[in-house]
Formats: C-alpha cells, structure tokens, sequence
C-alpha cells in the first residue's frame, strides 16, 4: 500500500485506530502470538519506576501499559495514558473504570499537554512509527520528564534478515486484519510502516541528538521489535 503523506497522516492514523479500536486488543494477541505482552512487561520494568512516583505513556491506545505501571507506582503514585483516538481511549476508560491514579488525556504527542519535567519517566508503546514527527515526539517527551528519568521507545523494526518475518509482516498478517477485524488496509499499515520506519541505529542516534545518556537498543521478537532506552541527563 502507499503510506500517506505526512501532512495526511494524522487523519489516517486516527481514523485507522478509531475504526479498529474494540478489536485492536483481539488482533494484537493474535497477530504478536501473544508475545507482544512480554515486550510491554520488560520494557515497562526498564522505566525503574518506583512507588509514588508519575509515568507518562504517550501513545497509549487501550492502555496495556498503563495497567502494568501501576504495581511499580504503588497506590500513592501515578499513571497518564495520553492518545488521540477517543475510541481507543474509550476502551481504556472501561478498562481503567475504577482506577482512581491513572489518568486518561486526550491529545497529540507531538504536542504534550503537560508541564516541564512532569513525570519520573516515559515511554511510547507501538507508536512513534505513526506519528507524522518522530524527533518533536522524542524531544516532547524529553521535556516532559524529570532530569534522571529515564525516556523508552518500543516498536517494530524494519526486519533485513529474516525474510519469513517480512514474509509474514506482508502476507499474513493483512489477512489476519481482514478476517478477524474486517479491515486489510490496517494491518498492510502495519507492514507498509514498519517498513518506512527508522531503524533502530537511527533512532538511537536521535536519542543521543537530543542529550539523552545511556542510551541502548535491546532487539526482542528475533529482531522484528526493538527497545530504545535512554535517560533524560542530570
Ligand atoms: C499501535 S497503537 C499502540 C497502542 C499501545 N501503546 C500499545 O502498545 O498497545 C498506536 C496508538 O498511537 C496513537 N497515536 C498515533 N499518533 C498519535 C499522535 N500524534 N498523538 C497521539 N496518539 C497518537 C493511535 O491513536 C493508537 O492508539
């Protein structure tokens, strides 16, 4: 498929989420054969959130994260889950119905509608691949977070050397999207983006521009996703 343009891509993203959103949770099982879960769990472990403290997860969809976040924060800390899609945001609600220090906010990564330094970390989940600027993204979470913190990308990787990941990034997973959540063009999104998307090598070399410390790439999935870490300096 031909991927939208960066003007257009906002509007796309957003519709595409909205319109898969009360599949979206089925569909990542399937897709990542469950897998997916055990990436979240240890890239959440590598924020070194600690009990009372705030975490920011941009891009947060459904909030997976978010519900991990929550025993390291302990009661007396915090979680924010921002999106821009109110469907998906809608599933989290019903999720998180009773969850009194997670909060939910509507809005756009690249603009980040909270104060300087408002968390003790960050992390964006599957998402920086569908923003129309990775590097405002980065540096809008930079800025959101306390000096220390520490600032994480977790996403799918542009796969060179394993042609039966690109094989089944291609073929199959687009027939999951069509007949499980009747919508092809969004999982040949997936594929098209994870494609067009910055290496791991790049992004970290976007992490270092933008003065982050201590930053390291972990490859999980047999190299089809990749974790950026970094830590906003003292
Ligand atoms: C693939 S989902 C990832 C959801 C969740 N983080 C996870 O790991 O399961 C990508 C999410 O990014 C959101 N998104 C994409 N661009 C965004 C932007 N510019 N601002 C806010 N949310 C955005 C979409 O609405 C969608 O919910």
């Amino acid at each position: 498929m031909t991927l939208p343009s960066l003007e257009e891509k906002p509007v796309f993203v957003q519709r595409l989420f909205n319109r898969i959103a009360t599949r979206y949770d089925a569909l990542n099982n399937i897709i990542s054969l469950g897998m997916h879960w055990g990436w979240k769990r240890h890239a959440v472990a590598c924020l070194q959130l600690t009990h009372d403290q705030h975490g920011l997860d941009v891009c947060t969809g459904t909030g997976d994260l978010l519900g991990l976040m929550l025993p390291y924060v302990g009661a007396f800390g915090e979680v924010t889950g921002l999106d821009f899609s109110e469907k998906m945001l809608a599933v989290a609600k019903d999720r998180y119905n009773n969850v009194s220090n997670l909060t939910l906010v509507q809005g756009d990564a690249m603009h980040l509608p909270f104060a300087d330094d408002s968390f003790h970390a960050s992390i964006i989940s599957f998402g920086l691949r569908n923003v129309a600027d990775i590097r405002q993204t980065i540096a809008e979470m930079i800025r959101c977070t306390k000096a220390g913190g520490r600032i994480i990308n977790l996403d799918t990787a542009p796969i060179t050397s394993l042609p039966c990941f690109s094989w089944y990034f291609k073929h199959v997973m687009p027939r999951f999207g069509e007949l499980l959540a009747g919508d092809k063009e969004a999982y040949q999104y997936l594929q098209a983006s994870t494609e067009a998307f910055e290496s791991p090598e790049g992004l970290k070399a976007l992490f270092e521009d933008l003065g982050l410390v201590d930053v390291r790439i972990e490859r999980l999935g047999f190299g089809s996703v990749a974790m950026i870490v970094g830590t906003k300096a003292l």
